[in-house]
């Protein structure tokens, strides 16, 4: 895509690679746990070589996942702190949906529904880490009970990330002109200045 001079830096290379090895991942997980988890996707399994290869591969690539989520994490906690602008977007929300977003509070960097998923994602990682790990049989032998208890909670934590991940995908299609913030790292000034004025004004000095 051509580059605008005047368009706004959102996301340096390294955090989008970052983000994308996350990404990418969190498919090849969700695909291969989905295999284990119902007899309809098994045949799931072949993309990863068969069931045993699967069964090998899953837990490693959550382990990179996590290391991964877990740099991005830091790079990315500050700006998902809620704030009382947050709350307020927030609680507005149906009307931006319903397409009159012009009363909605200004927004920074990220707007309120970005830092619930953010902090979403945050507890939905931490429990599919322990959990898995516990039940992780290559390496250790806990407890039966400890490891149907734990492959429950995987389940679940697994299930929300999958909505959550859905809901992001979602949101950043449908707000155009967002997805190319994570592809080529850029943003218009239009975009900036409608969906996060706050950010907008801060990186432009522009406070018309
Ligand atoms: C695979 C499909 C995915 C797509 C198409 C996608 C798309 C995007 C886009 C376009 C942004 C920029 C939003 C903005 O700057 O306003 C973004 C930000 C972000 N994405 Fe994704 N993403 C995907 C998967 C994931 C996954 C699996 C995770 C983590 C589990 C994730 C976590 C994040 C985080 C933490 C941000 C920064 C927003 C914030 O901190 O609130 N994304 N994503």
């Amino acid at each position: 895509m051509r580059r605008n001079p005047r368009d706004l830096q959102r996301y340096t290379a390294s955090e989008r690679a970052n983000h994308w090895v996350v990404g990418i991942c969190f498919i090849l997980l969700a695909l291969s746990g989905l295999a284990f988890f119902h007899p309809a996707f098994f045949p799931l399994t072949q993309l990863f070589g068969g069931g045993p290869w699967t069964r090998i591969l899953h837990p490693y690539v959550g382990l990179v996942m996590e290391a991964f989520f877990v740099i991005m994490a830091l790079r990315f906690w500050r700006l998902n702190v809620i704030e009382r602008r947050d709350v307020e977007w927030l609680r507005n929300v149906r009307k931006m949906v319903d397409g009159d977003d012009h009363a909605m509070p200004e927004q920074g960097k990220y707007n309120g529904g970005q830092k619930v998923l953010f902090w979403g994602l945050v507890i939905g990682m931490l429990l599919l880490l322990a959990t898995g790990l516990l039940m992780w049989r290559a390496w250790w032998t806990p407890p039966v009970d400890v490891v149907r208890a734990a492959s429950v909670v995987h389940a679940v934590a697994a299930v929300w990330m999958i909505g959550l991940i859905i809901m992001h995908v979602y949101a950043a299609i449908w707000t155009r002109g967002t997805i190319r913030a994570m592809l080529y790292g850029t943003v218009t000034r239009a975009w900036a200045k409608q969906h996060h004025r706050g950010w907008y004004r801060k990186m432009t000095g522009d406070n018309s």
